[in-house]
């Protein structure tokens, strides 16, 4: 049986743990209940907290710390995007969207592929009136690619989270300037997902940073999220730039994954991402 004291000394470990991690500046604005989630596992595993911090950041560089690899200025981002909206020049527009995708890995390798992407993958769905975007890093910078995104102003609803509070200030005030209604805010995805019922739901290449904290974490949200269609997709190739038959294992994971669950699924392969749509209904 854990005594009192235990459980107070590690409630006080794991409060140290957090505190650790946010005073370096790579993960400052990183939520401190994702920080707690990682590091209370890592510390049931070994005594020493020393250790159990550098393993904390070492898995929070895996699922999130790796994509990013400088600061990113977003104040003067949102100044572009206001004069390039001001402008009414939507070519600007997009010139400072795909700049600020440039800046995290997983939207720089989907920048070559923007014009065909949504089309492909969405153009024959019905009406899409609400979108979820889970562990959406720069995603939303795509919104102007997006079939449902108005110059004139947006109808349509955008809910986007990540693990970052400075990337969910930033994200709310790009959805202001780029005129689409919705909510940018922080949460962990493993922990609780998102509380909504949308028309449509991004999950890209989310599954695999997932399964680095809990192998059953993937096919949880998958099943959670209460959308008709879910976009789900994987990196065709390792951030190094290695291929190593990386879409075929995931092809084969996610297939076996989801084997029981009677969705309807569609495969579409773009250079350097895997797309399966789940239709759930
Ligand atoms: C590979 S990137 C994908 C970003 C975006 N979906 C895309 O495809 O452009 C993974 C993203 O997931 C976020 N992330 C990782 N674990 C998460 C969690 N438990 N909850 C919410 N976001 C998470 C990271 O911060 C990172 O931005």
């Amino acid at each position: 049986m854990v005594s009192e004291w235990q459980s107070s000394e590690s409630s006080k470990q794991l409060k140290q743990l957090v505190e650790a991690v946010r005073a370096s500046r790579k993960y400052r604005f990183l939520s401190a209940e994702a920080i707690a989630y990682v590091g209370a596992r890592e510390l049931a595993r070994r005594a020493d907290l020393g250790e159990a911090i550098k393993v904390t950041k070492r898995r929070l560089h895996q699922i999130a710390g790796m994509y990013l690899a400088r600061e990113p200025p977003y104040a003067r981002w949102l100044e572009e995007l206001r004069l390039a909206r001001a402008s009414g020049d939507e070519e600007q527009l997009r010139a400072v969207c795909r700049r600020v995708m440039s800046w995290h890995a997983s939207t720089r390798e989907r920048l070559a592929v923007l014009s065909t992407f949504y089309e492909r993958l969405l153009a024959d769905l019905p009406s899409v009136k609400r979108v979820l975007d889970v562990a959406c890093g720069f995603h939303p910078l795509a919104l102007p690619w997006m079939p449902f995104f108005r110059t004139g102003g947006s109808t349509c609803y955008y809910y986007a989270c990540d693990l970052y509070e400075d990337l969910a200030s930033f994200l709310q005030a790009v959805l202001e300037v780029l005129g689409v209604p919705g909510e940018a805010t922080v949460c962990d995805v493993v922990q609780a997902p998102p509380n909504l019922t949308v028309d449509l739901a991004f999950v890209l290449k989310v599954l695999p940073c997932l399964e680095h904290i809990e192998p059953e974490a993937g096919l949880r949200l998958l099943q959670a999220i209460r959308a008709r269609y879910l976009l789900v997709s994987f990196p065709g190739q390792s951030l190094g730039g290695g291929k190593r038959r990386m879409a075929a294992y995931y092809e084969e994971r996610f297939r076996s994954l989801v084997a029981d669950c009677n969705w309807r699924l569609e495969r579409f392969t773009f250079p350097g991402e895997l797309v399966f749509r789940i239709e759930k209904e």
